[in-house]
């Protein structure tokens, strides 16, 4: 029985069409909040929980998301003939262990569903971590949501933990929406229901912990109508033979998968930043007059 979680999944194979233009020839993922990547968030926080080996999901146009994670060999250099310490740190901070990051491509974006799926090779037989690097939180303790979860999922780790937040229920056809039952027992999950179809005004956000069976019940689970396969879908197929428990963060979720959800995490994470905190302030005073 695995009780570490070793591996994480990063699907960064989506099209971004809510970000058009921008997203035209550059991944959404490589959109920056602050000075980082949303994808060196995603990132970082899965280093932060003890993953060691990192799979990202690409597609076409994604390359820069490659290159982000390699050597930057003339800006090293340059940087280093500078002595210049700390932007080299900063450079060179996000490369992970030779042998210990993969790059998957998926060829059709096919969904998140078929974006994980593409990993199976990859994860063989033990439980894997997802995370969706769209999905930002800012909490109290700043450890990160799957460091949480990852503590979560040892004290049961036959189970599946999938995060919840609350949301507001008229929003509810933007997510897969949750019915828990006793505790933390996943009852029903349902792919973007119609505000009087949803069981509960909690939703799933970007982070997972699975179990390797869901690949079975990926391979079978068709396309919705608008071609993607979902892996609330495939989950929720799971639910008849296998455990899922919910994780509730309290930490507020930034959607920055949207234009304001991005806008929201710059400034909030800019008020957080030691540097930053007191300038921005002054800046929105001066917006707001
Ligand atoms: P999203 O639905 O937020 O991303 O998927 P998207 O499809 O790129 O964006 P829109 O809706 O067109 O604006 C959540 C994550 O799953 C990845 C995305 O890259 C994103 O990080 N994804 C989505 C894949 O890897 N492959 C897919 O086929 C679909």
């Amino acid at each position: 029985m695995y009780k570490k979680i070793r591996k994480a999944v990063f699907p960064v194979g989506g099209l971004g069409t809510r970000f058009l233009p921008a997203t035209k020839s550059m991944p959404k993922e490589m959109l920056p909040v602050l000075n980082k990547p949303l994808i060196h968030h995603a990132f970082e926080e899965a280093r932060n929980a003890g993953i060691e080996q990192f799979i990202f999901i690409t597609g076409r146009n994604k390359n820069s998301i490659n290159d982000h994670f390699d050597h930057a060999i003339e800006l090293e250099n340059f940087l280093e003939f500078k002595n210049n310490k700390d932007m080299l740190f900063l450079s060179k901070d996000c490369l992970i262990e030779p042998g210990n990051i993969v790059f998957l491509r998926q060829q059709q974006p096919l969904g998140l569903g078929h974006a994980v799926w593409c990993a199976r090779n990859i994860i063989g037989d033990e439980p894997f971590a997802v995370i969706l690097a769209d999905d930002m939180f800012i909490e109290d303790r700043k450890c990160g949501i799957l460091t949480e979860m990852i503590q979560y999922f040892q004290s049961d780790t036959t189970a599946n933990i999938i995060g919840i937040s609350k949301i507001n229920i008229s929003e509810s056809k933007k997510y897969g929406i949750v019915k828990i039952g006793d505790g933390d027992i996943v009852e029903d999950m349902i792919e973007k229901p119609e505000v009087s179809d949803a069981p509960s005004g909690l939703a799933i956000v970007g982070r997972y912990i699975l179990q390797p069976d869901i690949f079975y019940y990926l391979k079978g689970t068709e396309a919705d109508k608008g071609g993607e396969i979902q892996l609330t879908n495939a989950m929720k197929k799971m639910l008849a033979n296998s455990k899922f428990r919910a994780y509730r963060t309290n930490a507020y979720r930034l959607d920055c998968g949207n234009y304001l959800g991005y806008l929201e995490a710059n400034v909030r994470f800019s008020l957080q930043n030691s540097e930053f905190s007191e300038p921005i302030k002054e800046m929105l005073k001066n917006i707001l007059g």
